[in-house]
């Protein structure tokens, strides 16, 4: 199954992917790890990115679509993956559908999560990420449990969840993500999702949507 995630900042795509991989076996493809996975190695790439991410800016589509078209070339995605973060422009839309047509593959749905913009400010501004693992939490709706095995003072507060750079990303994702919806919407297959509630609400309402993919996968398989 190979899904798309799309929703403004802090929806809460990272936190449903977790399940979302555990559950469905898929892959989790996220563009923003991949970069900050770069900045953290100090490579090339990360350097270039940095610069736009910390200012809460998209990175161009150019360094991105090279960078995700390495990743679902070489890694292991046989059983289908979530990419998280991308496409978030028509042009990154666009490429995708041709480098998934040139390996004879597709999308099965995009996930799309709808969040008030209010409570995607208080998400952001409460969330801490634990420098050691990558995991992220929220201070007050989802602080870490002793089962996570996290250290309160291995949290940070990631440099693009400033408020005002929260308010930029915003922005952004409203006037070159928000078309995606539309884009997926006449492709037939997006799936609007209430990302509101608790996290297992907003999960099991993933769920259903998955669910039925399945079946409808496998009586196609048979
Ligand atoms: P990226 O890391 O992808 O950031 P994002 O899309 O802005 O998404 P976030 O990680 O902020 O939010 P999320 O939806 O994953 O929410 P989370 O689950 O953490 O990208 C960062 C940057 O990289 C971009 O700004 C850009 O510069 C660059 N980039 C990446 N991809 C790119 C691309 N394709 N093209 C160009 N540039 C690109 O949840 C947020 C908080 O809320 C957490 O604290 C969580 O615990 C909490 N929470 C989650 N669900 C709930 C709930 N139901 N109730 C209460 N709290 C909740």
């Amino acid at each position: 199954m190979n899904l798309i995630f799309l929703g403004p900042p802090g929806a809460g795509k990272g936190t449903q992917a977790q399940r979302i991989m555990r559950d469905y076996g898929v892959s989790q493809i996220s563009t923003g790890d991949m970069l900050r996975s770069h900045i953290r190695q100090d490579t090339d790439l990360g350097r270039i990115a940095a610069q736009y991410i910390n200012d809460g800016n998209l990175v161009p589509d150019e360094v991105i679509v090279e960078m995700i078209n390495k990743e679902l070339k070489y890694s292991d995605t046989d059983t289908g993956y979530l990419l998280d973060g991308f496409p978030r422009t028509l042009g990154q839309a666009t490429t995708l559908d041709k480098m998934l047509a040139e390996q004879d593959d597709y999308i099965d749905a995009v996930l799309i999560l709808d969040v008030p913009t209010q409570e995607l400010v208080k998400r952001l501004s409460g969330r801490r990420v634990c420098q050691k693992t990558g995991k992220s939490f929220h201070l007050e709706y989802n602080p870490p449990t002793e089962a996570d095995g996290v250290n309160m003072e291995d949290l940070i507060q990631r440099e693009d969840d400033k408020e005002e750079t929260v308010l930029r990303r915003l922005k952004i994702y409203d006037n070159e993500t928000k078309p995606l919806i539309d884009y997926y919407k006449k492709k037939k297959i997006a799936f609007k999702i209430d990302g509101t509630g608790k996290l297992v609400d907003v999960y099991n309402r993933i769920k259903t949507i998955l669910n039925s993919i399945h079946k409808t996968k496998n009586l196609k398989a048979n």
